[in-house]
């Protein structure tokens, strides 16, 4: 049985992934229309991932016996302007699931959850892995994606990302 804080920050957390799908999903959709395919595939597949973290969290509050209420998600609010924005946002939008994470993990600590801070292990790693993605892709373009001709590099480099299931069990 789980801490009832604990439980609510994880129900709330089912949410935040699912708006982190739909925030990538805006992104893509501001990509495919200013005609870089490359860019939208990535945010598509990232968006991928992040439902596959909503689930993983819906699955684990399951097995411990408590329901997941599902809540409305969020209007996607990120204002996208220059090609540059979307990567900005999800750099920062990472940060912020970082924080989240950590304010879950603090709180299992705090109850001795030892179960939950094992769960949560995993999401730890990923967003160290997450940041870094996204803090890249910032710099890359700052670097590359002011010229016409890296600026179709990088979109084919994003073309080839491909979808993979998530492996932590
Ligand atoms: Fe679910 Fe991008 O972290």
């Amino acid at each position: 049985m789980l801490n009832k804080k604990v439980t609510e920050l994880l129900v709330d957390q089912v949410n935040k992934e699912f708006y982190s799908a739909y925030l990538y999903l805006s992104f893509a959709n501001f990509y495919e229309e200013e005609g870089l395919d490359g860019f939208a595939n990535w945010y598509r597949i990232q968006a991928m991932e992040e439902r596959d973290h909503a689930i993983e969290f819906m699955e684990y509050i399951q097995d411990n016996g408590e329901s997941v209420p599902l809540e409305a998600i969020a209007k996607p609010d990120a204002k996208l302007e220059d090609l540059i924005d979307p990567l900005k946002e999800a750099y920062e939008h990472e940060q912020y699931v970082t924080r989240l994470i950590n304010g879950i993990y603090d709180e299992a600590y705090n109850v001795k959850d030892y179960r939950t801070m094992q769960f949560l292990d995993w999401f730890v790693m990923e967003q160290c892995e997450e940041e870094k993605t996204a803090g890249d892709l910032v710099k890359k373009f700052e670097m590359f994606g002011t010229d016409a001709n890296n600026l179709y590099a990088l979109n084919e480099e994003l073309k080839t990302r491909t979808y993979t299931a998530p492996s932590k069990n």
